[in-house]
């Protein structure tokens, strides 16, 4: 059974660049600074474990189901865990795959507006002036509303680089994989690249600063200093969540994309080369420019105060600012690091809608006209309450429950159900099916035993910390409490709709679920 829509990648270079783009994001620039700053060089150990244990064998994982749920017709995670597993609860434990990366993307496009707007004010030099750390923060409270907010967080200047970068998002979604994504990407992400690469060789270039040196700044996570630090807990909890998002596993996205592959399209060297793809701008590119740059001006314990009190956003859009307005030909070199920050994000945030696109093209029948038009009124209403109550933090009780805390719960089903119901062995040779690269003999163990139990243990970790005071809103101020709710409901909502659109189509169309699998007239 082909899938009903016709679309599919239109050369390997594109699939690996939008797979790569789907994971190279604001995760990787302002994110990993963000959990590394606060433990040094020491990070990265649990880091590179975390991705040798968990996150390369999820990333097959998700290829692989994608794949072959793709080869039923299924675009999205419903259909595909029904084919790993023929149980009624299965598709239903699918949903998270189109709830989660749908509701990240209702705040991660606004995130990635503000990107938008800050090289407009860079390349203007609108702020010019305001050099110091407490000027350029209080300028994003203004800049985003948020500081004084009284009923709601709302600034004009926001709201209109919003408007276009949710445009700019359904135009590239609405054109489809090979015609819109595929395209961007493979323009975007070497652009990406060369922004990258221009502003680590000007960090690196960078004089010392009264007794500091540049490697000093690079030494913060390439050289453990505290090694009692791996004794707390949470340092490998921030290590592995910052794995999973960076590249996008637990979100739903990479089964979507990889569901257009064709039966015997490679997985394993491809899979690798987006994931190492994401490493390299993680790592390499964005561990160069942010956190030496800011231990390069501010000193390390200062950086790690700013990022410890004023959380993943303070490097990125207030310590960077200050930093280029000190620097010869900083209104350039700022100017490129939001247009990279906007392009990072944008090539995440395409990714984001379409598996709920594909879920209602797939298995609801609706015409891709009007799933878009109904994805666009639908996600355009539930960022209202984003924009409009941020300064209640409406955006991290989402972040919270669907980017951090559901993200690790479907990465714990999804590894259960490939390894252990669809079994370990099936799931070895149908990766392998067309494979360029034989994966070690040990990843089917990593695979079958470390990552499944690993996942697991998360939730478990999370449920015993904190994840009830979440729910209880322990410390929460009372009046942010019922905004946060809109959130919640929000959620429950898109949830529901989900939900009762897998039961729909499970009613209406059954023999579509009980079909064999495509002809190979997809094969090459
Ligand atoms: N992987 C995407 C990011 O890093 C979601 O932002």
């Amino acid at each position: 059974m082909a899938k009903l829509v016709k679309d599919g990648w239109a050369t390997r270079f594109g699939l690996i660049m939008a797979m790569a783009g789907n994971a190279v994001g604001l995760g990787n620039f302002l994110r990993f600074p963000g959990q590394a700053m606060p433990y040094g060089g020491a990070f990265m150990i649990p880091y590179f474990l975390a991705l040798v244990l968990l996150g390369v064998p999820l990333m097959w994982m998700e290829w692989t189901i994608g794949r072959h749920g793709g080869g039923f017709g299924h675009g999205t995670a419903p259909g595909m865990f029904h084919r790993l597993w023929r149980h009624p609860i299965s598709k239903y434990l699918g949903i998270f795959g189109v709830l989660l990366p749908a509701m990240v993307g209702v705040y991660y496009v606004y995130i990635e507006s503000w990107a938008l707007g800050y090289a407009w004010q860079t390349l203007t030099g609108t702020y010019w002036g305001q050099e110091s750390y407490d000027e350029m923060k209080s300028l994003f409270g203004t800049y985003t509303g948020t500081k004084g907010a009284n009923l709601v967080s709302f600034s004009s200047q926001a709201y209109t680089f919003f408007l276009i970068t949710f445009v700019i998002n359904i135009v590239v979604f609405a054109r489809g994989i090979s015609r819109g994504i595929e395209v961007v990407a493979k323009y975007c992400m070497p652009l990406l690249f060369v922004l990258g690469t221009i502003l680590a060789v000007r960090v690196i270039t960078l004089p010392p600063m009264e007794d500091r040196t540049i490697g000093q700044g690079l030494a913060q996570i390439w050289r453990v200093t505290d090694w009692g630090v791996l004794a707390k807990p949470n340092v490998w909890i921030a290590a592995t969540g910052q794995i999973f998002f960076t590249l996008s596993v637990g979100l739903g996205m990479v089964h979507t994309y990889a569901s257009y592959l064709k039966k015997k399209e490679d997985i394993t060297l491809s899979s690798l080369a987006a994931g190492g793809t994401n490493e390299f701008v993680e790592v390499i590119l964005g561990g160069t420019i942010a956190i030496p740059a800011a231990v390069l001006f501010f000193g390390v314990v200062q950086a790690r105060d700013i990022v410890n009190t004023d959380g993943t956003f303070a490097i990125g859009f207030f310590a960077l600012p200050c930093i280029f307005q000190q620097m010869p030909g900083g209104q350039f070199f700022g100017t490129l690091w939001f247009v990279l920050l906007f392009l990072a994000g944008l090539t995440s945030s395409m990714a984001m809608f379409t598996p709920l696109l594909v879920f209602i093209e797939d298995e609801l029948r609706v015409d891709r006209r009007i799933g878009v038009i109904l994805i666009g009124f639908g996600v355009f209403l539930m960022m209202q309450p984003v924009i409009l109550f941020n300064h209640y933090n409406v955006l991290d009780e989402i972040d919270y429950w669907m980017g951090t805390f559901g993200l690790v719960l479907f990465v714990a089903i999804e590894s259960v159900l490939f390894a252990w119901i669809f079994g370990m062995k099936k799931g070895w040779e149908e990766m392998h099916l067309g494979a360029d690269l034989r994966v070690p003999r040990i990843f089917y163990y990593i695979m079958k035993f470390v990552t499944p139990t690993f996942a697991v243990g998360l939730v478990v970790w999370f449920a015993y910390d904190g994840l009830i005071d979440k729910l209880t809103m322990t410390g929460v101020k009372p009046e942010a409490v019922p905004y946060l709710w809109v959130g919640r409901v929000m959620i429950l909502m898109m949830a529901a709709f989900i939900i009762w659109g897998v039961w729909y189509a499970w009613q209406t169309h059954p023999r579509f679920f009980d079909e064999v699998e495509r002809e190979e007239e997809t094969t090459p």
